[in-house]
């Protein structure tokens, strides 16, 4: 895991340093993959043994006839890509990080991801709003983002969609999934918000429920983006691990301790660790900018 700790130790030099401080990146961007040389969609029907005996498969076209599309409002300052103005500052790492993404999935199987992070506020929910949009924004690309932070849910903000219903619902068995998902404005991107707080995450999260979910969702998507709660204070982003492909671990720069990104990092097995995501951090380019973004993903190759 050496560049692992390369990129945590770069984010705690950041920290003792100014932000105007020049960053390397910590891998050298490849080029962006286009939608001619990614790999096939996948297919639209659920396999057989999605859900047995749960109800009849959700295909793409019902999930487009029942489910609901309620308004949103997503925040202009950090979400990136609802407007026309595709150059916002972070866009272009995020189609960098969109493009690394590809690079390791010609390796591995890699459709569902959870975004993580040690602490709360290190910018989970941003990363995982925006790589949704980046994902979506290639013609014919569906991706959906399902807020599992079952304690202190923040997706909806970022998108000003409705809170409820959601993961939480579907969880206790009061809803289907059509019921929790949202049709966003973005052509493509669906939501699952996290649903009201209720009962014990951990138990609603290891209940057997989330799994038949991701079963019955995951053929109708190119990409499942998870979010999740901070790995030191809560266990829940482990049960949410153990569901997923691959694990973006966000480390804040100038925030993040470096002692507590490796120790989150160690909740998870090597293999299920795609790399860090470097937030916040300042660039030659952007050094001037109020707000800082930056990414940095290792591969695990
Ligand atoms: N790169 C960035 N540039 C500017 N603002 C950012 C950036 N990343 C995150 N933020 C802001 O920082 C705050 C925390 O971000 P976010 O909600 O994504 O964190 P989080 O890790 O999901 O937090 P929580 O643990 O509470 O769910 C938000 O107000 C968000 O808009
Ligand atoms: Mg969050």
């Amino acid at each position: 895991m050496s560049r692992i700790h390369d990129a945590l130790k770069r984010a705690e030099q950041e920290r003792a340093s100014s932000m105007g401080t020049h960053v390397e990146p910590a891998f050298n961007p490849p080029p962006d993959v286009q939608p001619e040389n990614m790999p096939e969609m996948p297919s639209l029907q659920p396999s057989p043994a999605a859900m047995p005996g749960r109800g009849a498969a959700t295909t793409y076209e019902s999930l487009l006839a029942r489910c609901p599309q309620p308004d949103w409002s997503p925040d202009p300052r950090t979400m990136l890509f609802f407007h026309e103005d595709d150059n916002r500052i972070g866009a272009e790492e995020f189609r960098t990080l969109r493009s690394r993404l590809y690079q390791i999935r010609e390796k591995m199987q890699l459709k569902r991801l959870l975004v993580t992070s040690a602490l709360p506020k290190e910018g989970k929910s941003f990363v995982a709003a925006n790589l949704a949009q980046v994902m979506v924004r290639q013609h014919g690309r569906r991706a959906l983002v399902i807020d599992a932070d079952l304690r202190n849910p923040g997706m909806h903000r970022h998108f000003g969609a409705p809170p409820q219903p959601g993961l939480s619902e579907y969880l206790l068995g009061e809803c289907d999934e059509f019921a929790a998902l949202q049709r966003g404005p973005m052509e493509n991107l669906f939501f699952m918000p996290a649903g009201r707080l209720a009962g014990s995450a951990p138990e609603l999260l290891s209940n057997g429920r989330l799994k038949l979910l991701l079963q019955r969702v995951e053929p109708l998507f190119d990409w499942v983006i998870m979010d999740s709660s901070p790995v030191i204070p809560v266990s829940d982003a482990t049960l949410v691990a153990s569901c997923c492909d691959g694990i973006l671990m966000v480390v804040r720069s100038n925030a993040t301790p470096s002692d507590l990104a490796r120790r989150a990092r160690e909740e998870f097995p090597d293999k299920l660790l795609l790399g860090v995501v470097l937030n916040g951090a300042p660039s030659g380019k952007l050094s001037q900018s109020k707000y800082y973004y930056g990414e940095a993903v290792n591969s695990p190759t």
